[in-house]
């Protein structure tokens, strides 16, 4: 599995997780099992994201930009996540945060899938796509457990 079709796995498992989310409205237990889930996804997912797909594309002049928005955007979302745990569950704000949440969600995965995918296609040989596709999902199935763990 070269490092595209990996992150894709992951993004793929965000987007259902989100529909599930909205679908889960109102009913506790499953609204809460869903945001578990995406938020342990998101997590391992970032950081091993970044480490095996963005640390790469910082290192070329071409993609050091897109690089860089992407990382800034895991942060936003890191803080809309926060924002949300903090909220009370079925209030108008709570509604509001999960909308723009789920949202933003959406915008993320796709503007990495339709505009950085085909830039990192350029810079990075086939060889080392396959290599960063592994050390990706080594890393976010040794995160996901550690997350697993901690809750
Ligand atoms: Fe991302
Ligand atoms: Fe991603």
């Amino acid at each position: 599995m070269d490092i595209f079709e990996a992150l894709l796995q992951s993004h793929q498992r965000q987007r259902s997780l989100c529909d599930r989310l909205l679908a889960g409205i109102g009913e506790h237990d499953e609204r809460q099992k869903a945001f578990e889930l995406l938020k342990t996804e998101m997590a391992a997912h970032e950081t091993a994201e970044e480490r095996a797909f963005y640390v790469p594309l910082i290192e070329h002049d071409d993609t050091v930009d897109p690089a860089r928005h992407g990382i800034a955007e895991h942060h936003e979302m890191d803080e809309m996540v926060e924002d949300l745990d903090k909220t009370k569950e079925g209030s108008a704000e709570y509604l509001e945060a999960l909308g723009k949440l789920v949202h933003k969600v959406h915008h993320h995965l796709e503007e990495e899938e339709q505009k950085f995918f085909p830039q990192a296609r350029k810079v990075l040989p086939r060889e080392k796509q396959q290599q960063l596709g592994k050390l990706y999902q080594d890393e976010h199935d040794r995160l996901y457990a550690k997350e697993e763990a901690a809750q």
